[in-house]
Parts: C-alpha cells; sequence; structure tokens
C-alpha cells in the first residue's frame, strides 16, 4: 500500500484530489465509488470548488456509494442520500440519474442487496473512496465481515452507533442497521483511496497497514488490493514507521 503523510486536513484533501482529478482527466467517464461521513468532505469540496471554476466535469461521470442506513428515506437529512446531495452532487454537473446508493426504504432488503450487488457488477468503479473507522471498519463492515461479502445488511456495532451519534440530536435516533457494499465489492476499484484523520485512528491505521490480513480488522484486506494508497493526517499515522 503506498502512503502519504499529511501536515494536516487541507493537505489531505489536496492529495486526495490531485489523485481523482488524475482519474477524471484521463477518464472522463469514470465510475466513482464514493463515501460519505467527515472525512471525504474536504476532498469533495476541492471537487466542488473545482468544477465551479470551470476544471472538470461529471456530466458522463457515474458514482455507486457504499453504504445507506436502514429506515432512513432520501429526504431526511440524516441519509446519505441527502449527505452526497449536499455535500457534492448538488453543487456539481453530475446527473442524479448517474448517482447510485443502496435503498434504506426498500420494502424487501434482501432483494435491495441483490439489486445492488447486479448494478455493481455493471459499473466497475475506477475509484474508490474510503474513510476508516476507529474499529478497522471500511464502509459498514464492521469486524467480522468475511472478506467474500457482498452488499448485505448489517448490524451496526455499538462503537460505531456511538461514533456517528454526533450527527444526530440523540444516540437512540442512531438507526441500528444499513446496508452496505462488501469487502468483496470494494475490492474490485481499480483503484483504492483511503482516507484517516485524527488520533482516534491511529491505532486502526497501524493495524491495517501492519497488523495480519484478519476480518477482525476489514480494512486489513486492502493490504492484498495492487493499487491502493492512503492519505493520513500525522495524528492518524501517529504509529505508522
Ligand atoms: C461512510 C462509511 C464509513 C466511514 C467511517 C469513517 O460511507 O462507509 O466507513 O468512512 O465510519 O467515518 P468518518 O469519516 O466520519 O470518521
Amino acid at each position: 500500500m503506498k502512503v502519504i503523510i499529511t501536515k494536516d486536513y487541507e493537505e489531505l484533501s489536496e492529495k486526495a484530489f490531485e489523485i481523482m482529478a488524475g482519474v477524471l482527466k484521463k477518464k472522463p467517464d469514470a465510475v466513482l465509488g464514493l463515501a460519505t461521513g467527515s472525512t471525504p468532505v474536504g476532498l469533495y469540496k476541492k471537487m466542488i470548488e473545482d468544477c465551479k471554476n470551470g476544471g472538470i466535469s461529471y456530466k458522463a461521470v457515474k458514482t455507486a456509494n457504499l453504504d445507506e442506513y436502514v429506515g432512513l428515506t432520501p429526504d431526511n437529512d440524516q441519509s446519505y442520500r441527502y449527505f452526497m446531495r449536499h455535500n457534492l452532487f448538488d453543487h456539481i454537473d453530475i446527473d442524479l440519474e448517474n448517482t447510485n446508493i443502496e435503498n434504506g426504504v426498500a420494502s424487501d432488503l434482501q432483494k435491495e442487496c441483490e439489486r445492488y450487488n447486479a448494478l455493481l457488477r455493471t459499473l466497475p468503479r475506477d475509484v474508490q473512496v474510503l474513510g476508516i473507522g476507529a474499529n478497522g471498519h471500511i464502509a459498514f463492515n464492521e469486524p467480522g465481515t468475511p472478506f467474500d461479502s457482498e452488499t448485505h445488511v448489517v448490524d451496526l456495532t455499538e462503537n460505531t452507533i456511538k461514533m456517528n451519534a454526533r450527527f444526530f440530536e440523540n444516540e437512540k435516533d442512531v438507526p441500528r442497521r444499513a446496508l452496505t457494499m462488501g469487502p468483496k465489492n470494494i475490492m474490485e476499484a481499480k483503484k483504492i483511496l483511503i482516507l484517516a484523520v485524527g488520533a482516534n485512528k491511529a491505532d486502526a491505521v497501524k493495524g491495517m497497514l501492519n497488523g495480519p490480513v484478519d476480518p477482525a480488522l476489514p480494512a486489513s484486506i486492502l493490504q492484498r488490493h495492487p493499487d491502493c494508497t492512503l492519505i493520513a493526517d500525522e495524528a492518524a499515522a501517529a504509529y505508522v514507521k
């Protein structure tokens, strides 16, 4: 895995944008695998700024997001569909029809997972953006998720519910389940860009880079990807030699 350590979040977002822009300049109709959460917001701001200034166009771009909470409608401001519109899609020239995310309010969640897996087979990702959980999760693949899993329904761990409570008024409002791409879908991307910010990610980053490849730390599977770059700020990279 290639490792880039940056002095701060601004530099991390700039480096991430350079890699994203490199993919899009080579392939204007690229398929982007996208993540939510705090970490990629700086990257998305750079993409917006650049697009507004006449840079990269997203007219031919398609996207597939990693995950969505179960039970939140797209207009719920805590849903990941809403997050993506608010933090990226509504501010660039992308066609919303070309953006994809699991439907967390599907009446049959199992069927929805099958639909999304079938869709992903038609949308090979040129680059996949990831954040990392303090427990080493990628997307909502919590510790113990088999590496060969595809999109599935997950029960979120207490740790993840607590971490994500900061986005909700009350911890009890955090959905307990989500739909998520599995490690297998993630590993199919041609290029992976994993971003890590803050001291609370330092242990997970260390385990991902140096620990055994083990489902106990889902991000460790990325050691086996042929083109994966970690960009971490100094705090998240505290234990990286
Ligand atoms: C988000 C996602 C999660 C986050 C991770 C880190 O789509 O799949 O795995 O990337 O929980 O979240 P933040 O960036 O908020 O620290």
